[in-house]
């Protein structure tokens, strides 16, 4: 006997119905970093990473930072908790391994029973999380998701490694998803390199974050390219159609290496990370919401975001603004 079994009505699209972004109070400028004993000088992190200033969180912990963002993208959306079908929590440095993050989230937000996942895919994990919400809304299988990445580094980060104490900050930034009747957001262009694993990764003792800088930082700066061209072709564009670029806030010379490969002067590129510091999954919807809230951005104008990490894995997708 064959048995037939159904599928929710399919919808023709996804879009980016608003978002928001949450970042700790407490500022520390590279000299912070110097009094507080670290071997370091302003000079160098501002020519080499591009970072003037980041944020720490003190008290907040990784899930207070994506509640708070939630409520923002929740709100700027008109989005209200009843209306969350799932929710996915892009991290890599929840508290604990077991359970996950996303239910006590939704729970903490009201929404009543959805769907909840995390996701890890490190720096890249906010646009994982977007692509896998838009696929669940035009799949049918929910209405309206909500995709937060929150990342608390500094309980991973030794402040005195030179390599990683000056570049990683905290904060989280949300975005709600929702089913369309016209494409919002465009295929992904994904992949990733296990055979780099090692590059980017945390001690089995102490579970303190180390990384292979200047491998990674050729790795991103030979492919990422690339990926943003071939995450233009994917959605139909030209790099010139683009409005903004938002690429993981890793490196402001990555950064700049990426999107003069794209050769699109016009386009507003997120340089977010001289106030704000590499947050991993946090990166990607703190630099967009905050241009969108300034303005750079008209809605409906298509921006690219990519991103890359540890894994190594990356993903790129253009996107409707809200
Ligand atoms: N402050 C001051 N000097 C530093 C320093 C610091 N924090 N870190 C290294 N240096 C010095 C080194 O001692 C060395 O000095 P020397 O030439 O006199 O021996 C010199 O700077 C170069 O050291 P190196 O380790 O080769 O630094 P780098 O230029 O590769 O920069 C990173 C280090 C981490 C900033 C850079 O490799 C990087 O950004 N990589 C990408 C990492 C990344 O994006 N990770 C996140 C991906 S999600």
């Amino acid at each position: 006997m064959t048995v037939h079994l159904t599928n929710p009505p399919r919808s023709s699209g996804s879009r980016v119905a608003g978002l928001g972004h949450y970042q700790p109070p407490t500022t520390l400028t590279n000299d912070d970093l110097v009094a507080m004993g670290v071997d370091t000088n302003d000079e160098w992190v501002q020519s080499r990473v591009g970072i003037a200033e980041r944020r720490f969180a003190m008290d907040e912990t990784m899930l207070d930072m994506a509640v708070a963002a939630a409520s923002k993208a929740m709100a700027n959306s008109g989005v209200s908790p009843t209306d969350v079908d799932l929710v996915i929590l892009a991290t890599c440095t929840g508290k604990q391994q077991v359970p996950g993050g996303a239910a006590e989230l939704a729970s903490r937000l009201g929404i009543d029973s959805p769907g909840a996942y995390d996701l890890n895919a490190a720096c890249a994990g906010f646009v994982y999380a977007l692509n896998a919400a838009s696929n669940t809304v035009t799949s049918g299988q929910a209405h309206t998701v909500l995709v937060v990445g929150s990342e608390k580094l500094t309980d991973y980060v030794d402040l005195m490694d030179r390599g990683t104490g000056i570049i990683f900050a905290d904060g989280a930034g949300a975005a709600v998803v929702t089913a369309s009747d016209s494409v919002g957001i465009g295929p992904v262009v994904w992949g990733s390199d296990g055979d780099s694993a090692g590059a980017i990764t945390t001690d089995a003792e102490t579970a303190t974050l180390r990384q292979e800088g200047q491998s990674v930082f050729r790795w991103a700066t030979s492919k990422m390219g690339d990926v943003a061209l071939q995450a233009c072709a994917a959605a139909g564009l030209e790099p010139s159609q683009l409005a903004g670029f938002v690429p993981h806030q890793a490196n402001l010379r990555i950064i700049d290496l990426i999107a003069k490969k794209l050769n699109a002067p016009n386009v507003v590129v997120a340089r977010d990370i001289i106030t704000s510091g590499n947050t991993s999954s946090a990166s990607i919807p703190i630099a967009l919401s905050k241009m969108l809230e300034r303005g750079e951005i008209a809605s409906g104008a298509p921006v690219l975001l990519v991103g890359f990490g540890a894994g190594l894995t990356y993903a790129g997708q253009v996107i409707l603004a809200p």
